[in-house]
């Protein structure tokens, strides 16, 4: 059964859909945002080797054509450098304002993907198709999308909404434990920041969760995308209780620029890392 979470933001309202092999069904979930059979995905080529062929075959279904640009895996692809070769790529492959780009990967390649969507042509749609848990419950919704800069995280880039995200839970399954665990500082965070039925569900079930019972990841990663909907359509551009979203990512920041944004410290890491300094630093400050 396919899960339905509405971001609601008025004409740029989307939809965040959650299930178990929903890559196997992605093409029929994008056929109707097309003006054209056409669409071109840029990924990792880690996720590409992994996934890549279930998707094209669910677009193939469709008889939607399509083209792939798999860039190398990690934070150092959220560069000016890979932002140029998307966006040189996604001209070459003759995307118009009224195509669709498809982001396929975890986080860098959402935020990458959706940042040159955002600017080529002065803006075109794009899918989300987050495939690690840290995109799945946070960065491919919300529309937050950039690269960073050697001045720091994130600081160059766009609010631009996707007009789609698909969560297929059981990708989830391809991460490492480090990935997943990494992922699940973001879940935490949201126990931490507002809701305490959650943390203590989550206390609860987190073993069985990371040990792969993938109803419980689907209620984990359902729970925490409704949560930041809410949020984001209270507070799109961040001018208040966006903020929240932000918990143990000052820390984290700081951690992720001392290690070179490297696969030091992942992202996930640093958030995890990050709230539990400042939940001391809360403590300290009484
Ligand atoms: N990841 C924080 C936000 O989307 O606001």
């Amino acid at each position: 059964m396919i899960e339905t979470v509405p971001v609601a933001l008025g004409t740029r309202s989307y939809d965040v859909k959650l299930a178990a092999g929903l890559l196997s069904e992605a093409g029929a979930h994008i056929a109707p945002l097309l003006k054209r059979p056409k669409v071109a995905i840029v990924s990792d080529a880690h996720v590409a080797s992994l996934h890549l062929d279930a998707l094209t075959k669910s677009l193939d279904a469709q008889g939607i054509s399509h083209s792939n640009l798999s860039l190398p895996q990690g934070e150092s692809t959220k560069s000016w450098a890979h932002l140029q070769d998307v966006v040189h790529w996604l001209l070459s492959e003759q995307i118009e304002r009224a195509d669709v780009v498809i982001a396929f990967g975890g986080g860098v390649i959402g935020d990458l993907v959706g940042f040159a969507a955002s600017i080529l042509r002065r803006g075109v749609r794009f899918v989300q198709i987050p495939t690690s848990l840290l995109a799945q419950v946070d960065s491919s919704v919300g529309g937050k999308t950039g690269i960073n800069a050697p001045h720091g995280k994130n600081l160059i880039g766009a609010f631009h909404q996707p007009s789609l995200v698909l969560a297929d839970i059981s990708v989830l399954g391809t991460l490492t434990e480090r990935d997943f665990l990494a992922g699940y500082g973001e879940v935490a965070k949201y126990g931490l920041l507002g809701d305490a039925a959650f943390f203590d569900w989550l206390e609860a079930n987190g073993p069985a969760l990371a040990a792969g019972d993938e109803a419980l990841r689907l209620a984990a990663v359902k729970h925490s995308v409704a949560m930041k909907a809410g949020i984001v359509s209270r507070d799109e551009t961040e001018q208040g209780e966006r903020a929240l979203l932000n918990l143990g990512h000052t820390f984290c920041h700081a951690l992720e620029a001392a290690t070179g944004y490297s696969d030091r410290l992942l992202h996930g890491e640093g958030v995890a890392i990050g709230c539990a300094l400042a939940f001391e630093t809360s403590a300290r400050l009484g």
